[in-house]
């Protein structure tokens, strides 16, 4: 087995590339751009540190070991989340992948069993396969529209006939809310309520992946416990957009997290004296979550500058910004998603002299025709002033090099 960085600076497990640095990202690692670069990481909301408060609170929370269910921070933070989620009980895990795994296959249990997910669905496509690995749950995907959201025919076309031999039983609907994939788009409550019935008469449960789910209820304006009314379990991420430096939340009924507790304990996420990581997650609960609908703004503004400015080489759906992700779609053949973040995050002399000054955008490629910006905390108005100085200056310049 061999782990390296190679010397085209790929990094590469078992002879395959998990990840290739661009020239770019090389050469401000070899060279910085300049001592007074201003770099913007849009990448994603993950990026985001904790706030003096969190420090604080990591330092005073008061701790004890939470396997022996004796961290009274952590108790606080899972009963404030239950209140929050309208739900009987939460429980804190590590991650959001853990948490979606754990609360597939605590609805999951018995053997031969199905799960339905959408296609762009994070459970299916960035959780690593591990409901395969670790739960013995087969997912089966249902085409996500834009809006995140899938024809729940097409779902009860794929329901599985609980008397043939031959096919495992479906136990189980997952949605995304917000669906990252999909742009951070944020599910309308009437698709809610339908899948509600559809679970019901096919005797499903329902789990919600809602890693964003609180920039889905700032979008929406309710309260989130509206938005879980009609799903039986929820996964919250505190490491996204409420900065915090990691954990995530799931919640459900008594009976639900009492087998999730058994469950992270056997996936090694049972936590000791984690009121270190809890305190900050009540923190962004508290002094985040009322600010997340800034991000939400400052999105927009980017996306209409981007709109205004697009010289016909990219597209943005300015309607469908809901949240916090904007996907920057290249129109040309000449220009692909790894060019456009490469270039943000280039800085040419020329534009040095008309800038005044080096502005760095980091973004995700996120497929090879969209590129991903995600705004977060560490974003501030200024932060989105030189983002919006650096995208006119690359689009136009990109139009020229189109027109040559
Ligand atoms: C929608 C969604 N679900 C789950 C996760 C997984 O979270 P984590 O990275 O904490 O495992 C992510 C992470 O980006 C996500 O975007």
């Amino acid at each position: 087995m061999k782990n390296c960085l190679t010397a085209s600076r790929s990094l590469v497990f078992r002879g395959r590339i998990l990840f290739t640095m661009n020239r770019n990202m090389i050469e401000r690692q070899l060279h910085p751009l300049s001592t007074n670069t201003s770099t913007v990481d849009l990448r994603s909301d993950t990026v985001t540190t904790p706030t003096q408060e969190m420090y604080d609170a990591m330092i005073s929370s008061p701790v004890g070991d939470d396997v022996f269910k004796e961290d009274p921070t952590v108790t606080k933070l899972q009963e404030k989340c239950a209140k929050l989620f309208g739900k009987d009980a939460a429980l804190f895990v590590p991650s959001g992948t853990m948490g979606n795994l754990i609360s597939v296959m605590a609805h999951c249990q018995s053997r031969l069993l199905e799960a339905i997910v959408g296609s762009q669905s994070h459970i299916l496509l960035y959780e690593v396969g591990g409901l395969a690995h670790f739960g013995g749950v087969q997912l089966r995907s249902v085409h996500n529209k834009a809006d995140g959201t899938f024809d729940l025919d097409e779902a009860s076309g794929i329901i599985r006939n609980k008397d043939d031999i031959h096919q495992p039983s479906t136990a189980l609907i997952c949605l995304e809310n917000t669906h990252n994939k999909c742009g951070g788009k944020v599910l309308p409550i009437s698709f809610l309520e339908q899948v509600q019935e559809f679970a019901k008469k096919h005797d499903l449960k329902c789990h919600m992946d809602g890693a964003r789910l609180l920039n889905a209820a700032i979008y929406m304006d309710r309260d989130p416990a509206d938005i879980l009314q009609y799903v039986d379990s929820v996964s919250l991420c505190f490491s996204k957009g409420l900065s915090c430096p990691v954990g995530s939340i799931i919640a459900g009924t008594h009976d639900f997290i009492s087998r999730a507790r058994w469950l992270r304990k056997a996936l090694g996420g049972g936590m000791r004296q984690i009121g270190v990581l809890a305190g900050p997650a009540i923190v962004g609960l508290d002094t985040i979550y009322p600010k997340l609908y800034l991000d939400h703004q400052r999105t927009k503004q980017i996306a209409t500058a981007i709109h205004e400015n697009s010289c016909e080489v990219v597209e943005v759906d300015l309607d469908g910004i809901h949240t916090n992700i904007l996907m920057v779609h290249m129109t040309k053949s000449n220009f692909d998603a790894a060019m456009f973040c490469n270039r943000l995050a280039k800085v040419t002399d020329e534009e040095r002299q008309i800038l005044e000054e080096d502005i760095c955008i980091l973004g995700l490629p996120f497929s090879n025709k969209t590129a991903r910006l995600v705004l977060h905390h560490n974003i501030d108005q200024n932060k989105v002033d030189k983002t919006i100085k650096k995208l006119k200056y690359v689009l136009k310049e990109m139009a020229d090099k189109n027109n040559l």
